[in-house]
């Protein structure tokens, strides 16, 4: 039986050298993308391909796949870059990484929070190229603590966000989700609309998962419903923000500011937002941490190894 295994970007030493433990792989070795044509050629050969956010892995790759390929796993929790269906239909299981991310990515949503709040890339901008007097009114931001935080989606990481929130920042949290969640009202969250949960919140964190029903989730329409004052955070997918409306929305100071770690096009930005002193941009770094991508990497593996052995793999999804 082929046993190989296609890697679409180099990961950690120790996650390569696992791997190389449990089977034999190819990965590509330049510091860019995947092409298409090395995306065909793994679906063709290759028994399972390590994939990332950006590689594309559609229907119409995923029909050229040849008889070997039993697993495409994604490093990383969202699976939007995977049509999950057209796998499923030919017997290929996708698996992603949750959990071991859930702390890294809630904590990046606190680190937009912040920096937004408290003018952390402005302030450091003045130290560097000037100097700075202590004054009643010099730099003044928003207060964090104590204040009303909306999440939308209740899920691992919204709920991990919230409950940090409550707890260390003592914040009245209200969320939005399709379903009720016990598990974010242990910490006193209220379930709420969309429409009161962007008027009631100082600040309004997003994480959903990419799907139809999330995409531009928050436009012109939802931005002109928050408070002047209120910031807008978004780790989760760039598509879910109206970026264009977004930016508009900044320039006119119909909100205070927003902090993102994701974009409609990444690896391209919204032209306006880059000029706004209002906004904090982060280039998709969420799960970026030594630990987390080690985790995320031995996570995968362990797919891998139980689809090898003729198992369903534990972190299967399905569509
Ligand atoms: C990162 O964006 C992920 O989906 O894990
Ligand atoms: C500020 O630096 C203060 O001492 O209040």
């Amino acid at each position: 039986m082929n046993r190989k295994v296609y890697v679409t970007r180099t990961l950690h030493n120790s996650v390569m050298r696992a791997l190389g433990n449990i089977c034999e792989y190819d990965v590509n070795p330049e510091e860019r993308l995947a092409t298409r044509e090395e995306l065909i050629n793994a679906v063709k050969n290759y028994a399972a391909i390590i994939t990332m956010l950006n590689d594309p892995i559609d229907a119409e790759l995923i029909a050229q796949a040849g008889p070997d390929l039993k697993l495409i796993a994604n490093y990383g929790v969202g699976f939007n870059n995977i049509d999950v269906k057209a796998a499923n239909e030919r017997g290929i299981y996708v698996t992603n990484t949750p959990d071991v991310l859930t702390d890294a990515t809630a904590d990046t949503a606190f680190t937009l929070m912040f920096a937004c709040a408290r003018r952390v890339i402005e302030g450091d901008n003045i130290v560097r190229t000037g100097s700075f007097m202590w004054a009643p009114k010099y730099m003044l931001g928003y207060d964090i603590t104590g204040r009303t935080v909306g999440v939308i989606g209740a899920g691992r990481i919204g709920t991990n966000f919230a409950v940090k929130a409550a707890r260390g920042f003592n914040m009245k949290v209200l969320y939005y989700s399709r379903s009720s969640s016990l598990h974010i009202e242990s910490v006193g969250a209220q379930r709420v609309g969309l429409e009161e949960l962007l008027e009631r919140s100082d600040f309004v964190s997003i994480h959903v998962p990419l799907t139809p029903a999330t995409h531009h989730l928050i436009g012109a329409k939802e931005l002109a419903k928050m408070k002047p004052d209120a910031i807008l955070i978004n780790t989760s997918r760039g598509p879910v923000v109206d970026e264009k409306a977004l930016a508009d929305a900044l320039t006119r100071k119909v909100i205070a500011g927003a902090g993102l770690d994701v974009y409609e096009h990444e690896p391209d930005v919204e032209p306006a937002l880059k000029t706004l002193q209002n906004v904090v941009l982060l280039p998709h770094i969420g799960t970026a941490t030594f630990g987390t991508r080690k985790e995320m990497g031995f996570m995968v593996i362990r797919n891998i190894e139980a689809v090898f052995a003729g198992k369903e793999p534990p972190q299967m999804v399905r569509v």
